[in-house]
């Protein structure tokens, strides 16, 4: 029997989008702009979705929720490149309140210090003393700081609120211009 022709392209859009949804936002090495696709040692390597697609989804970046995949035990890093460094995790949060009119930034020092050692940011990246580094935007987009990791290894920048995480009328006695342990 014949379909009609508005069903048909109906069901293929949504087929299709569904298959966009379910994929979700990788491109295969062959079409990634990157890798050069007449090039034979292609095959051997992994294409992005066969590993990336067992891991919990994110909304941005390479589209895995790292933290979630990290706290469920499903990767295990090493946090250091020295085997005999004692791994240490820190739990308190530094809350920077140097953030004009968006929210407060809260920086969680366990999941930072689950992945990675001190070293990696104390004492060259961070002095580690609440207040004493000069973090800005323009430097943290200009690839200091925060923007060593964020928008190269670890979430974009254009993701705002997941730094920006903390709405300034729910801190008393926090003062614009300070940053509190
Ligand atoms: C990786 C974390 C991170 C992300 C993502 C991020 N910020 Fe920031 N932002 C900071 C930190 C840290 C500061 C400095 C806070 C302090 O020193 O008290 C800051 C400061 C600011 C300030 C204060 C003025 C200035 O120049 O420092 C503004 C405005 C700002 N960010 C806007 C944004 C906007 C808009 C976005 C998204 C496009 C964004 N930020 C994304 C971490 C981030
Ligand atoms: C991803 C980077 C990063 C890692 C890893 C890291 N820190 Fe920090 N640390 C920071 C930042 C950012 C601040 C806030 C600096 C500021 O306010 O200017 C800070 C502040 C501190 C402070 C002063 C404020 C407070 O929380 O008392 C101490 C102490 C500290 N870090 C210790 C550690 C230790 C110990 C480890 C390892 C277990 C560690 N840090 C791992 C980035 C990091
Ligand atoms: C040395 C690398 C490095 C630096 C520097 C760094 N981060 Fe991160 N950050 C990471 C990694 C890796 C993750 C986990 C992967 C991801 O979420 O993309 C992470 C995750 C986070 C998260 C999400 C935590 C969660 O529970 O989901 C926040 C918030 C964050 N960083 C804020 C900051 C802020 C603010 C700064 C600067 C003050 C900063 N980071 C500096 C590497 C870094």
């Amino acid at each position: 029997m014949r379909q009609k022709p508005a069903l048909v392209l109906l069901t293929t859009l949504l087929l299709t989008l569904a298959a966009g949804i379910a994929a979700g936002n990788w491109k295969t090495l062959r079409n990634d702009q990157l890798h050069d696709p007449s090039n034979p040692s292609l095959r051997v390597l992994q294409d992005p979705e066969e590993a990336l697609a067992l891991l919990p989804p994110d909304t941005a970046g390479n589209m895995v929720n790292w933290v979630t995949a990290l706290q469920r035990g499903i990767i295990s890093p090493r946090s250091s490149l020295r085997e005999d460094r004692e791994h240490e995790i820190l739990d308190d949060d530094v809350l920077m309140l140097d953030t004009m009119p968006l929210p407060y930034v809260r920086f969680p020092h366990r999941p930072h210090s689950e992945w990675m050692g001190c070293e990696t940011c104390h004492e060259k990246l961070f002095v580690s003393v609440a207040g004493a580094n000069a973090i800005n935007m323009g430097k943290i987009l200009d690839g200091q700081y925060c923007g060593v990791c964020h928008g190269a290894v670890a979430f974009p920048l254009t993701e705002c609120n997941r730094c920006h995480n903390t709405d300034s009328s729910t801190v008393s006695g926090a003062r614009p211009g300070g940053t509190l342990p």
